[in-house]
């Protein structure tokens, strides 16, 4: 008889005790090789060594292409083995020599196959273009590293493939692993070996002992240097080895059993659903974990089904696996032929009705191999136990059913989810059936089809994890997520400084991409600005105000015929669905470009309606996400009819959600918008009330984005400059709202202050203006002055310097005052302005109510503005305190 040894680091070795096994042919039930029989000692040996070459990096630390050209030689020294590789399988394992020998090309064909995919397209390391986080801004990306020591526990049924689905993948992504094969078929793993050693795969880097799965498994499933198992067996086996494995916290795959459903629809063609159910549950001899065992039938042709099955069920051959012309050969041990007989005895006390088989087949010449009959149960109710436990042999149950969805329920009707079948003509139908069975792999018209790009494994009990493809790699690689900061420095880091005094931030990045076209008549830009941004098809979007003052025709007379419509059903303070509304026409009309004419209601609904349009879908897709986009959005090109917001060039859109009952943001660096013309005619119809509140927005943005913990040199500046426009230019527009020239510094100083905002952010004044805008519909640049002042003293002794600094913007004489009294002075110059200008001074003045200060201090703590602010805000008092003040 041949000797076979085992294999722990590069060397075919005896078992430490010398202890050996023979093992069987099933087809002739006589000993036909001995086997070195694997003992705690060797497992722990083959662990260390598969540890030693693991941390030696003579495996793992290879470059892809080099281990992917050694799989390659490890193929080649498969096919050389080829005719002893299938003359092996077939007397160790009793697979027909057909099968057999498709089985070890496969061996071969797998490892080009998915090694050479790993190396040219399987994703080692990721980019990952937005991270989500605005907090911690830098690059993002993964790379796959190996997990380490691996473990393969390999069936019987297939001690081929099966070891090679594990093996491959494993050494692919650079793991080494230990292959324990089943006590029953030993054999092929060991050849397996044998060519790796050919190869020249590094010693330890694939070890192979077979042994008894009990005690060597215990071993191999709580080693502390294990660090993966994958495992492919019975359920009842997989949950102990999960058990098992939970101590050391190991990764597990788990491939384990099934009772799957071969569906029949009435509409199946019977000659190919016959074969099919036939195939599906026969096929070496039934003893294949996702064979199609419950074939369920539909009542209209459940006999003729049944005796059509039964025909061909009786016409199979039964005979030795290596004569070619067998279609079924012997079960695979004297054990489980016991089991068949058990569960046939079971089938038929359970009131089952035996159609063919039922007992063992006699093959002349061969009386000691375990042969055993193709067997049908009809009229078989799913609750019994032949219909829902595993019994690994041909033995199959044909159940009867009325319609589609009781099909469905029958098939989900397990505590496995493997695989399945469904027959049908219209493959239509057989899909739409396909998709409610929950189960890890679904057939139409076919069964039993495997390949290597495409994943293997099972729903609910039927395992953990997949085999084969870009999902199986995944499986033997670890995800390590790697961050490095835009800025590396201990001052420029928003959440250290959680644990610090001082919250300002030092570094930061500026970029402001809008191209701003300003001054009279500057609206002859806006053909050049669709061209240059590839457009010929601009909608238009405005509201009912701004297209009332005649803006919107003006700008469709400007655009010529660029223009391809008009929507004007933008309300103030846009809400999710006037966003939807726009979107809608936009697509109608096939636009590539929007032009948002208005204030910032309109331009903050068209930032929205560009994303829509560019990534599909709805605004409640996008809003409340920040940093979530990766590429540019639908041409944006704004021209803004008030003086406030800055939202023309900011990375900010708000949008009312009704269902949230608050306004949400999208705060990304992709939606602000390519272009904006700042032409001062576009804001003289502007109403002096909305005059002075949207000037008291930019107000707010120049002064919060001054005293911000995110303030910096440059946004400094075009803050301290917004507010010296604002100072001399405000008065002039609300006493004469056609002074041109005062209109457009208003118009800069409104979009300067956006560029120094969206860069260094605002606080609590905004917290403030948002709640009061949500709970209490209080206009948002109106809501932002009568907070300002309030906020600036409430900020006066952490933001001190910049708050003087407002006040010599204001034009204060700050000589001779102390830096704290000029900060004070400043937020008495803004009343002072406000006053002259008649903006409203109290809440109590726009309709806010004083039993409705509590819930707006409660909103406001929640506004993430607030996170910016100067003074760490968390006091619910204190907020409540300065609402009152304000009231
Ligand atoms: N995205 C940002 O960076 C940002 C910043 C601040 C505020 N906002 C948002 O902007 C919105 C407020 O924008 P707004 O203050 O510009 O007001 P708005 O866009 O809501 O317009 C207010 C009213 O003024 C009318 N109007 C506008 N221009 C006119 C003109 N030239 N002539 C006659 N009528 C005119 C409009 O028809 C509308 O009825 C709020 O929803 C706020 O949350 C956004």
């Amino acid at each position: 008889m041949d000797q076979y040894k085992l294999f722990i680091d590069g060397e075919f070795v005896d078992a430490a005790d010398g202890k050996t096994f023979d093992t069987i042919d099933p087809g002739t039930g006589l000993p036909f090789a001995t086997v070195a029989q694997a003992g705690n000692a060797d497992a722990e040996a083959a662990i260390a060594a598969a540890k030693r070459a693991f941390d030696s990096g003579v495996w793992s630390g290879l470059p892809m292409a080099e281990r992917v050209a050694k799989l390659q030689d490890f193929a080649d020294q498969i096919s050389q083995q080829g005719v002893r590789m299938v003359m092996t399988e077939c007397m160790d394992a009793g697979q027909i020599v057909s099968y057999a020998t498709m089985i070890a090309t496969w061996a071969s064909l797998l490892t080009r196959n998915l090694a050479t995919y790993a190396l040219t397209e399987f994703p080692m390391e990721e980019e990952i273009a937005a991270s989500g986080n605005p907090f911690s801004p830098g690059r993002e990306f993964i790379v796959r590293e190996p997990i380490g020591v691996c473990v393969g526990i390999v069936p019987w049924n297939f001690p081929t493939a099966l070891a090679m689905w594990k093996i491959v993948p494993a050494l692919i992504m650079g793991n080494t692993i230990v292959v324990k094969p089943a006590s029953n078929t030993p054999l092929t793993a060991l050849i397996l070996a044998e060519a790796a050693k050919a190869a020249g795969i590094p010693k330890g880097v694939l070890n192979v002992i077979p042994g008894p799965g009990g005690a060597l498994g215990r071993t191999i499933c709580t080693h502390p240097d294990v660090d993966k198992i994958a495992f492919t067996g019975s359920t009842e086996v997989g949950r102990e080895i999960m058990r098992l494995a939970s101590d050391t916290v190991k990764k597990v795959t788990l491939e384990l059993g099934g009772k799957s459903a071969n569906i029949i629809l009435d509409d199946a063609d019977m000659d190919l659903a016959v074969e099919g159910a036939c195939f599906g549950t026969f096929l070496h001899q039934g003893q294949i974990c996702e064979s199609g065992t419950r074939v369920l039938v539909p009542a209209k042709f459940y006999d003729e089904f049944v005796e059509r099955m039964k025909k061909r069920a009786e016409a199979l051959r039964i005979g030795y696996q290596l004569d070619p012309s067998s279609h079924m050969g012997p079960v695979v041990s004297k054990e489980q032929l016991a089991t068949v007989e058990h569960y046939v005895q079971l089938g038929k006390e359970e009131g089952a009705e035996l159609i063919t088989g039922g007992k063992r087949a006699e093959v002349k010449g061969m009386e000691g191999g375990y042969y055993y009959t193709p067997t049908i149960f009809a009229n078989v109710d799913n609750k019994m136990r032949i219909a829902q436990e595993e019994i690994f042999g041909p033995v199959v149950c044909v159940i009867k059913y009325n319609d589609d969805d009781e099909a469905v329920a029958i098939a989900n009707d397990s505590i496995y989810g493997l695989a399945g079948g469904v027959f049908s003509s219209s493959i239509a139908r057989a899909e739409a059936v396909a998709r409610r069975i929950r189960t890890g792999t679904m057939w139409i018209n076919n069964y039993h089809v495997f390949a290597e790009y495409c994943p293997f494994g099972g729903y609910k009990q039927s395992g953990v994890g997949r085999e084969l493809g870009k999902w199986g790699l995944e499986e033997y690689t670890q995800i390590k997520r790697i961050h490095v900061p835009a800025i590396s420095d201990a001052n420029t880091n928003f959440p250290f400084k959680m644990l610090k005094d001082d919250k300002r931030m030092e570094g930061f990045s500026y970029s402001s991409p809008t191209a701003v076209v300003v001054g009279h008549g500057s609206l002859s830009a806006i053909n050049k600005a669709v061209v240059d941004l590839g457009c010929r098809r601009a909608m238009i979007l405005t509201d009912p105000g701004v297209r009332a003052a005649g803006l919107a025709d003006l700008v469709k007379s400007a655009l010529v015929d660029f223009c391809v419509g008009i929507y004007d059903k933008i309300p103030q303070d846009p809400d999710l669905e006037s966003v939807d509304g726009a979107v809608a026409k936009a697509r109608e009309l096939q636009a590539n470009c929007i032009v948002s004419v208005g204030g910032g209601s309109v331009i903050d609904a068209g930032k929205v309606v560009c994303v829509c349009l560019k990534n599909g879908g709805k605004a409640n897709d996008y809003v409340n996400r920040w940093s979530a986009l990766t590429e540019p959005q639908t041409p944006h090109i704004v021209v803004p009819t008030t003086a406030g917001t800055g939202s023309e060039v900011t990375t900010v859109a708000v949008i009312t959600s009704k269902t949230a009952g608050r306004k949400l943001f999208i705060a990304d660096p992709r939606i602000v918008p390519n272009g904006a013309i700042l032409d001062p005619r576009f804001t003289m119809t502007l109403p002096k009330g909305m005059t002075v509140g949207s000037a008291m927005d930019a107000m707010t943005h120049a002064v919060e984005a001054l005293t911000s913990i995110m303030a910096n040199q440059m946004c400094d500046g075009q803050a301290l400059h917004a507010i010296r426009l604002i100072r001399e230019n405000l008065p002039l527009v609300a006493a004469d709202g056609s002074n041109e020239k005062a209109r457009l510094n208003m118009q800069i100083a409104a979009t300067t202050a956006g560029w120094a905002f969206t860069i260094a952010q605002v606080g609590m004044a905004h917290a403030m203006a948002h709640t009061v805008g949500t709970l209490h519909h209080v206009p948002h640049g109106t809501a932002c002055g009568i907070a300002l002042p309030h906020v600036m003293r409430f900020n006066v002794d952490h933001a001190t310097a910049k708050l003087a600094q407002v006040a010599q913007a204001l034009g204060v004489d700050t000589q001779g005052m102390s830096e704290r009294d000029a900060a004070l002075a400043a937020a008495d110059a803004v009343q002072a302005l406000m006053e002259k200008v008649g903006h409203p001074m109290r809440l109590r003045d726009v309709g806010v109510p004083e039993e409705g200060l509590g819930l707006c201090a409660f909103h406001a703590m929640a506004d993430s503005s607030i996170l910016f602010n100067p003074r760490p805000a968390g006091d619910p008092g204190e907020i409540l305190e300065l609402f009152k003040q304000a009231y």
